[in-house]
């Protein structure tokens, strides 16, 4: 039985919800490995809409048993806030565990976040403002909190006091209120109780599941073009939300992991700065953000968008060793006459087929297009890749082909029915 990671194989906001909800639905455990409430991952389901932060997607199915990996930054009181919310709509969050070892996100780190990016000033990256990167900078620096601190209140208000010291500094310097300790210590434990029973060491249950041969997802949240190691950086996020990231986010080795798969837009979109070759940067771009309602799940900001970029998905799939493509929102692309999509660079005049070695040179890319030919049809009622147009059966095989990764399924709709499983994995 498998274990299967489902990450984002561009810049995020792919459709990993709706995958690791359409794959969940057979699985038992579902493990988010990274990332925080910085990701927003869409469920519909009967035309319920439901958003989803620091919730696995998981817990929307019945007998699937949730996991925060310890690779997640968890921002307690959004993570009570989310469990209530779900909660009131009927969703059982009873069987919800959380690592002992995921690092907290205190308020203090919220308002680094703001005070960092004020800091950049024009060169900001646009984070979500909710306190990812000085959360994972504290913990690479040993002076995090984590949710086994909640259990030793001396130990905890002694951490407190030595994480916040610096920053306080800071906060008093660029004219920010600073905060007291204790009082910080105090919101903290004040989730001690309610929590303690959720706690679970996530590598021993992992492990066991799979020896039991349960079935186990891995979803990652942000994607690989965010990744702090892989991705565009400085603009990028501040976990690694690859497949090497689902490991040590989760305590398993990589020969417990059967399948990988990345899933990708039709078309490519990304939230906040950064360099997009593809983009489109005027009314087709435009008109393609409303036809896709591409705006964000968390911030509401308007996403970027830009045509399929064949460079970021090879890549991706390099990176991750992807053994499959979840394609999503193929329906978008019904009614244009010709589909472009980026085959390769040209950087300073020289052609290139893989990722650049630089930044700069990243930065400098100019997409070499080639022109598909595209479809009129509505595909949304599509169930079986033998009722897709003809153009569109060829835009996915070249699309795969590019990819050098076959595409297991298709998104034609939002809702949990509206996929085209070509290989089932589960
Ligand atoms: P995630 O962060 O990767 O989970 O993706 P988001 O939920 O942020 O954004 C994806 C958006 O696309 C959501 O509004 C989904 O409901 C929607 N979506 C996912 N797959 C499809 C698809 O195949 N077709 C259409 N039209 N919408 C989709
Ligand atoms: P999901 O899981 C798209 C982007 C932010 C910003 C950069 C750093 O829904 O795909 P951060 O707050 O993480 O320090 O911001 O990363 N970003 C995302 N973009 N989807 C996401 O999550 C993202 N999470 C972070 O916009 O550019
Ligand atoms: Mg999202």
């Amino acid at each position: 039985m498998p274990a299967v990671i489902v990450l984002g194989a561009q810049w995020g906001d792919e459709g990993k919800g709706k995958a690791t909800d359409q794959l969940g639905q057979n699985t038992d455990y579902v493990v988010k490995f990274n990332g925080g409430n910085n990701a927003g991952h869409t469920v519909v389901i009967d035309g319920e809409k439901y958003a989803l932060h620091l919730l696995p997607a998981g817990i929307l199915s019945e007998g699937v048993t949730p996991i925060i990996g310890n690779g997640v930054v968890v921002d307690i009181e959004v993570m009570f806030q989310e469990i209530d919310e779900m909660a009131s709509r009927g969703v059982d969050c009873s069987r919800l565990k959380v690592s002992s070892n995921a690092h907290i996100i205190p308020s203090y780190n919220r308002l680094m976040d703001q005070a960092n990016e004020r800091a950049r000033g024009k060169n900001q990256i646009g984070t979500t403002g909710r306190g990812i990167g000085p959360t994972y900078a504290d913990k690479m620096n040993r002076i995090g909190i984590r949710i086994q601190d909640l259990f030793d209140p001396e130990g905890l208000a002694e951490k407190v006091e030595a994480a916040l010291a610096p920053k306080n500094e800071i906060f008093a310097a660029v004219g920010m209120e600073t905060l007291n300790p204790e009082v910080v210590t105090e919101e903290l434990l004040a989730y001690a109780d309610r929590i303690r029973p959720m706690m679970c060491d996530v590598s021993l249950e992992v492990n066991e599941a799979l020896d039991r041969g349960d079935t186990v997802l891995f979803e990652g949240g942000q994607a690989t073009m965010l990744d702090i190691d892989h991705g565009t950086y400085p603009f990028v996020t501040s976990s690694n939300p690859t497949a090497g990231g689902a490991l040590t986010g989760a305590g398993v080795g990589p020969t417990r992991i059967d399948r990988v798969i990345g899933v990708a837009k039709a078309y490519t979109t990304r939230v906040g700065e950064g360099p997009f070759p593809t983009e489109l940067d005027d009314e087709v771009g435009e008109a393609l953000r409303i036809k896709g309602g591409e705006f964000g799940v968390t911030t509401g900001r308007a996403r970027r968008t830009g045509w399929f970029d064949a460079v970021v998905v090879r890549y991706a799939t390099r990176i991750n060793g992807l053994t499959d493509i979840c394609l999503t929102k193929l329906d978008v692309l019904s009614g244009y006459p010709l589909i472009p999509v980026c085959v390769a660079y040209e950087i300073d005049g020289v052609r290139a087929e893989e990722m650049p070695l630089d930044q700069a040179g990243f930065a400098k890319a100019v997409p070499v297009y080639e022109e598909l030919p595209g479809w009129d049809e509505d595909i949304s009622g599509c169930r079986t890749f033998e009722e897709l147009p003809a153009n569109a059966q060829a835009y996915i095989a070249r699309l795969e082909e590019l990819s050098k990764c076959r595409i297991q399924s298709i998104g034609v709709g939002p809702g949990r029915e509206a996929t085209i499983v070509r290989y089932p994995l589960i």
